[in-house]
């Protein structure tokens, strides 16, 4: 299979890096990258993104492209199929590595990832231990901090979540699709949080 669809869609993600200041000052671009070969899987939500119309604007629309490109070759994650979260979010959420766990790159010290919610969905509250940025590549979506007040962020802005910091994210009208890496804390993945948050 060729590689050519993952160097695209590499380039692409490298130059959002350039012109989004703060995913640098978060963690640099990573210049350790080992290509490996990716197992496809897909998951209902990857034929979601395919069908998308609702992620428009310029803005990033080279990185969304090369994101969709890929999305069929794509190994599509099912992060929370052993969970409480049901059916229908499991049918809707969709993402999937490009550097990291199933990804066409590895790298010690990085992971970077798309995840895409169509409209009219919740990602419910859940947390990690690794240090958290995402950037909206389009559409929009209202993120939920603990301890922060909610936002509803669109194309070029991010969202940091500090180690093990419980967050969500709400979709209404707009779909959204955003890029999201990791810097540390690589061992453990999500989990969805039980407790109440405030
Ligand atoms: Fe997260």
């Amino acid at each position: 299979m060729s590689r050519a669809v993952w160097d695209r869609l590499l380039s692409e993600v490298a130059q959002a890096y350039r012109v989004c200041p703060a995913l640098a000052e978060f963690t640099p671009f990573p210049e350790d990258l080992t290509p490996v070969e990716v197992v496809p899987f897909d998951v209902p939500p990857a034929q979601l993104l395919q069908n998308e119309a609702g992620l428009t604007g310029d803005r990033f629309a080279a990185v969304r492209e090369a994101f969709v490109a890929a999305a069929p070759q794509a190994q599509w994650h099912e992060t929370y199929k052993e969970t409480s979260i049901g059916q229908d979010f499991m049918d809707r959420f969709g993402c999937y590595c490009l550097i990291g766990h199933g990804g066409a790159f590895q790298s010690p010290q990085f992971r970077a990832w798309m995840v895409y919610m169509p409209a009219g969905l919740h990602y419910p509250w859940h947390h990690h231990p690794a240090e958290e940025m995402y950037l909206v590549l389009g559409g929009a979506a209202e993120f939920h901090r603990e301890g922060m007040p909610s936002e509803t962020l669109r194309a070029g802005e991010t969202s940091f979540h500090a180690s093990n910091q419980p967050h969500a994210m709400t979709t209404t009208d707009s779909p959204v699709m955003c890029l999201v890496v990791w810097r540390n804390g690589f061992e453990t993945g999500p989990s969805l949080t039980e407790r109440e948050v405030q």
